[in-house]
């Protein structure tokens, strides 16, 4: 039988970050069954320690050693919890892999995930940043997530509206010291309409990808699967591959400015693309093309690049650490900000340094 929890001392996190830099922990828990996480937490090393969540490890910079414990939940349960009607209800837990959820899905004829598919990382780190790609973003699926509250130490299931989803952003994300992401309850649909608004096939090149593959919008209505297939291609082409060069995806966020400054920099650089922002008065720019502007796809600084195939995307070539790896961030980020006047944030957390 599996331990409900394991504790190990002095852990290498290596392999535990898609960067793969060298980074260790004075802790590392590993919990098998979510409901022993409370009496984990409370194990006497541990106690009272900062504590890091690692999910895949797909949206870290270690730029030092973790202080404290790292917590793994590894809990990777998926079901279908209520199946009446269009609309079905699924609860995965924190550990399962996110693609593998995205497929699995697809196996049981559900719509609604299909944009997020390829999405390096576990379910429990899905909300915290929100993630998106392709016009979706994953809180527009969440019905609730079952968090551990250790404020209140108590288990609490917050809805979607008390998750104040945002570009990349959610309570979780700017509380981290107070919830641990337990399971997600997603809320998928039958009808080959993903919620809420159907297929999202607009986003650019995702309508050109199934064409690409035989398949013209225009006269075959794609199922979820076509474009689930079409976004792992597009990912493929587009982003490096995570096997071939540590690297945690898009490293920044598109900036959003204000309309006025956005319009000035068009004025000066007709080609730059924009789009209309959350509010009327913003609108977000491309950081990738940014970055590009500036001349840095493609940058090296030893082992620390920014890759070849996407701008955004930072890549450890071999043995960058965590620390050159920020500095070519600060320094592409100083770039942009002297070039264009605009501020690049970073998109993964960063431990052990400040941005
Ligand atoms: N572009 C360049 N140079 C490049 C790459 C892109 O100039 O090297 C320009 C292109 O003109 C393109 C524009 O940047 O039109 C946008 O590029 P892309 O469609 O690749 O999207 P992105 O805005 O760079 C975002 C997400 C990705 C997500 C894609 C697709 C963020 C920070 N990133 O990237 O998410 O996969 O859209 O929807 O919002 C991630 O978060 O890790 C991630 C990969």
């Amino acid at each position: 039988m599996t331990a409900l929890f394991h504790l190990q001392a002095d852990a290498d996190l290596s392999a535990r970050n898609t960067f793969r830099v060298a980074a260790r922990a004075p802790w590392l828990l590993r919990v098998n069954e979510l409901a022993s996480l409370p009496e984990a937490l409370e194990l006497e090393q541990i106690r009272g320690l900062p504590l890091l969540m690692l999910g895949g490890g797909s949206n870290l910079l270690f730029a030092g050693d973790a202080p404290g414990a790292v917590v793994e939940l590894r809990a990777g349960g998926v079901g279908i919890v209520e199946d009446r009607g269009p609309v079905v209800r699924v609860r995965a837990q924190a550990g399962a892999d996110w693609h593998g959820l995205v497929m699995w899905s697809l196996d049981q004829g559900l719509c609604g995930l299909e944009n997020l598919a390829l999405i390096p990382g576990s379910v429990g780190a899905a909300p915290i940043q929100n993630i998106g790609a392709y016009g979706v973003e994953v809180g527009e699926s969440i019905l609730a997530v079952e968090a551990w509250d250790r404020q209140e130490a108590r288990w609490v299931r917050l809805g979607r509206q008390a998750c104040a989803f945002g570009y990349r952003d959610s309570l979780f994300k700017r509380n981290p010291e107070r919830w641990i992401v337990a399971a997600v309850e997603l809320e998928l649909s039958r009808q080959g309409r993903a919620h809420p608004a159907g297929p999202r096939l607009g986003y650019a090149g995702i309508g050109e990808e199934l064409a690409a593959m035989g398949l013209d919008p225009g006269t075959h209505a794609p199922t979820a699967r076509d474009v689930a297939e079409a976004v792992i291609r597009l990912r493929r082409r587009k982003l490096p591959d995570p096997g071939a060069a540590g690297n945690a995806g898009s490293f920044f966020k598109n900036p959003v400015v204000p309309a006025a400054q956005a319009q000035a920099l068009l004025a000066a650089h007709p080609r730059m693309p924009a789009f209309p922002g959350q509010g009327a008065d913003t609108h977000k720019l491309s950081a990738a093309w940014l970055i590009d502007a500036c001349g840095l796809k493609g940058e090296r600084e030893g082992d620390a690049g920014v890759s070849e195939a996407h701008a955004l995307v930072l890549v450890n070539h071999g043995r960058a650490s965590g620390a050159q790896l920020l500095e070519l961030a600060r320094r592409i980020a100083g770039a942009v900000q002297a070039r264009f006047g605009v501020a690049l944030e970073p998109e993964p957390r960063i431990v052990g340094a400040c941005w």
